[in-house]
């Protein structure tokens, strides 16, 4: 059989990060590592995933915003497997409306811009073992699309300040890939910002089928055909399942 894909999801145990671990957990050519926060839930998800016969899946401790955490993942995935093939940056955190503008800013980049750009620093060596076109996802979301904001009209959802720690924190998201594009990629290691739509999942209590959300399970399979290479054309583009979302 030939060598198993190593695909890392980070914050795997909820929402669209397990929908893709479940997507993936029906191909046999797929080695999943669930890097989550919490070994609690990492565990729970993790078990879950293993009820589908052939899934391969681990769980990996994993706080993108500790930086001896990321650390500590790194020396795992490299011991274990001595590479990494594919890297989905999917961990990411909402304003907490309760908590001051400064400390709402803070916590969204720290996870959402700062966790990724570190992660995949930490990663890129083993990213560079993979004897296959290595990818690195992050995932964004149309609320840090500028023209988005540029053309929002009166009666958009988003109102005034809200959520701006979120957005700013996937605008700037979007840039740190572009940079990664530019400086990593190549025939070897394509990089893409991937949005999956509003689906339901535990970001915020908005995130249900009653406001609209889809199943993520639906994105999942767009970012299946972007970790499968279907897509490797696109390499520094901002996708999303139906084609390219505006910067
Ligand atoms: N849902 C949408 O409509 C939507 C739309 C556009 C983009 N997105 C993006 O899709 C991605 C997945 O979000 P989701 O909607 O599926 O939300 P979610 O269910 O809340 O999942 C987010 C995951 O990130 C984890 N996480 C948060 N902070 C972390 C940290 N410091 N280190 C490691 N893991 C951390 C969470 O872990 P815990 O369980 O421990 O909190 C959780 O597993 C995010 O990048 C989000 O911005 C979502």
């Amino acid at each position: 059989m030939a060598a198993q894909t190593t695909v890392l999801i980070t914050g795997g145990n909820s929402g669209f990060g397990y929908a893709v671990a479940e997507e993936l957990a029906s191909d046999d050519t797929k080695h999943i590592l669930l890097g989550c926060r919490s070994a609690e839930k990492g565990k729970r998800a993790v078990a879950e995933l293993q009820k589908q016969a052939q899934a391969k899946v681990d769980y990996v401790q994993l706080d993108v915003t500790d930086e001896k955490s990321i650390a500590a993942a790194v020396s795992e995935v490299g011991e274990i497997y001595d590479r990494l093939d594919i890297l989905v940056n999917n961990a990411a955190t909402l304003d907490q409306v309760q908590e001051s503008l400064g400390l709402q800013l803070a916590s969204c980049f720290q996870t959402n811009s700062t966790g990724v750009a570190l992660a995949v620093d930490a990663f890129l060596p083993l990213l560079k073992k993979s004897s296959n076109v290595a990818r690195i996802i992050n995932i964004s979301s149309g609320a840090g699309s500028l023209r988005r904001r540029v053309n929002q009209g009166p009666n958009a959802k988003v109102v005034g300040m809200q959520g701006v720690a979120y957005a700013a924190s996937k605008a700037a998201l979007n840039m740190i890939t572009l940079a990664q594009a530019k400086a990593y990629g190549g025939d070897a290691l394509k990089v893409f910002v991937y949005t999956p739509g509003f689906v339901i999942s535990n970001l915020s209590t908005l995130n249900t089928a009653e406001n609209g959300a889809k199943s993520p399970k639906d994105g999942a399979l767009g970012l299946a055909k972007v970790i499968n290479g279907e897509r490797d054309g696109e390499h520094g583009g901002f996708l999303s399942e139906s084609g390219q979302y505006e910067w």
